[in-house]
């Protein structure tokens, strides 16, 4: 069967394809449009399908639309109520419904050839579910599975359990509570963009203290039948309104500090809950955006009941495509497999990539180990922009659209947010081989998506200072052998090199713009960021080749 998934509702707009219940191509629009998110969070943008992603995944896969068994939309308008009986204030909301009940003539519009009859419409918390449950790895064992999220038709959250491929839902909290929208109310508060910024509020927090827990435990409750109710909350009460270009103070700190230390509480609770209920299954498997919260989810992985804790690299919307499409084909009778990796974006071969290369008359050269060659430039506390393979599904740069650093200069992490224009408050991540995890940090392991936050074990800390953030915690990727043997030999080369068995990782990106997608845009990034070697698939630009040499040792 061949089933392609869409996100279009909210926002990050993406498309996934399935076949035989095998994710075998996904990708965001914006890594396509060039646009952050795709588009705007707002019910006038809710027509915008993610055109480009969705042709992308059928001429990757050598599909064609005619032989699609089925679109899969992840929103069902059908359920949806009116915004004000949601107690949504949201006077719009109705046009959202309405071009989502049109979506199968705009995607036959989109995709010439389509039949709308073939599109069929999967609950939003049901799509985030199959995200998680049907793509983590245990996919095959029963799986609770948690969805936080902002919102969906009349829903912000599924508190579930896959057996044999099939979900029970065993509570959703209707909205207007919603764990998600108490995030984004918060993160423009603090004068940061909602639906897109909620990461810079987690950081913050761990500035601050939670001096106001005690009020937020009275405005923000669990209920006994597995849900939470979020009354009113009067910012203003307890921090300043921040403007986006405003003073960031410790009362900003203390409020972001209180409300994530609620946060915590509430998602261990309704985990607890969850786990009683879907009869003690070993492995929780999240997703919705609040399961980005690395914090919370290290608190859920230390303290929760579950042996196992997965999330969904794609845990926002973006990742309603792929679950969508998991959930329609299971439903025509395939059985899913789980997720190989988080690489399910474009690629481009060794020949396109030297051609690239040619015709920008770069300097470049085919090292013996382009690993290597890596591995010398960051030692010598060189950046380096390390382009490798398939770009990744997700928020996250997993080491193929990476930006490289050294973890041992405390000077890195301000280098590197002035190259990427960010908050000095924001922390860098490190890259750890698995194999020597446990000699550095403490927390989740395997932690292949970054999705979880971790200890940084003391004698370490002033040994990587650049990717330990200020409470101590790092937010660590580990690199499988099997699966990263590129991004494992450049971590054991560097090792060699300087005695430190980390990398620091971030995006490969510049302020503001999605991450790179194409050779081209790596070059272009290349160009305008003070970065000292690109590493373009086997090939090397460096930039002290740049000048007198340029062009002429092109192909050497
Ligand atoms: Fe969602």
């Amino acid at each position: 069967m061949h089933v392609l998934g869409i996100n279009a509702i909210f926002h990050d707009p993406a498309a996934a394809l399935v076949v035989d219940g095998e994710v075998v191509a996904a990708a965001e629009e914006e890594r396509f449009s060039r646009r952050k998110h795709g588009k705007r969070p707002v019910p006038f943008s809710a027509w915008e399908l993610p055109e480009l992603s969705a042709a992308w995944c059928l001429a990757a896969a050598g599909v064609d639309v005619d032989s699609l068994d089925a679109v899969a939309y992840s929103f069902d308008p059908g359920m949806c109520r009116d915004a004000a009986s949601l107690g949504l204030t949201d006077p719009w909301d109705w046009l959202r419904v309405d071009y989502a009940e049109r979506a199968p003539q705009f995607l036959a519009a989109a995709l010439p050839g389509l039949d709308p009859e073939k599109v069929r419409f999967v609950p939003h918390h049901v799509a985030h579910a199959a995200s998680a449950g049907l793509a983590a790895p245990t996919a095959g064992d029963d799986t609770a599975v948690l969805v936080l999220d902002g919102r969906g038709e009349v829903a912000s959250h599924l508190a579930g359990v896959y057996r044999g491929g099939e979900l029970t839902s065993l509570y959703s909290q209707e909205l207007p509570h919603s764990l998600g929208l108490l995030y984004e109310d918060l993160t423009r508060h603090l004068g940061f963009l909602h639906s897109s910024d909620e990461y810079k509020v987690m950081a913050l927090a761990s500035y601050g203290e939670p001096k106001h827990l005690g009020l937020l435990r009275e405005l923000v409750r669990v209920t006994p039948e597995g849900g939470f109710h979020v009354d009113r909350i009067d910012w203003a009460s307890m921090a300043k309104a921040r403007a986006a270009d405003g003073e960031m103070t410790d009362e900003h700190a203390d409020l972001a500090a209180s409300v994530q230390a609620r946060l915590e509480e509430v998602v261990l609770d309704l985990a607890r809950w969850l786990h009683d209920a879907a009869g003690g299954p070993a492995t929780l498997a999240m997703a919705g955006g609040v399961a980005l919260n690395c914090v919370a989810n290290a608190r859920i992985a230390a303290e929760g009941p579950y042996r196992n804790v997965w999330v969904q690299p794609a845990a926002g919307d973006s990742g309603t495509a792929l679950g969508a499409a998991l959930h329609v084909a299971g439903a025509l009778g395939d059985r899913s497999a789980p997720m190989s990796g988080a690489d399910l974006g474009r690629g481009w071969s060794d020949e396109a990539l030297e051609a690239e290369l040619r015709r920008a008359a770069l300097p470049y050269h085919r090292p013996e180990s382009i690993a290597a060659e890596a591995a010398r430039v960051l030692a010598g506390n060189g950046i380096v922009a390390w382009y490798q393979g398939r770009s990744e599904y997700g928020p996250r740069a997993l080491g193929h659209r990476s930006l490289l650093a050294h973890p041992g200069d405390p000077a890195t992490t301000a280098r590197m947010n002035d190259v990427k224009g960010r908050e000095q408050f924001r922390p860098i991540a490190p890259m750890v081989r698995a194999e020597r995890f446990a000699d550095i940090f403490q927390g989740v392991f395997p932690s292949r998506y970054m999705l979880f936050v971790h200890r940084v074990k003391p004698e370490w800390r002033d040994r990587i200072p650049a990717v330990t953030h200020v409470d101590g915690t790092a937010r660590v990727q580990t690199v499988h052998t099997d699966t990263e043997p590129l991004v494992a030999e450049l971590l054991a080369e560097f090792e060699q090199l300087t005695g430190l068995p980390v990398v620091v990782n971030t995006s490969l990106n510049t302020a503001g713009r999605p991450m790179v997608d194409t050779p081209r845009e790596a070059m272009e990034l290349f160009g305008s960021a003070p970065v000292d070697l690109l590493a373009l698939g086997p090939f090397a630009v460096h930039r002290h080749a740049l000048g007198a040499d340029r062009g002429r040792d092109g192909g050497r």
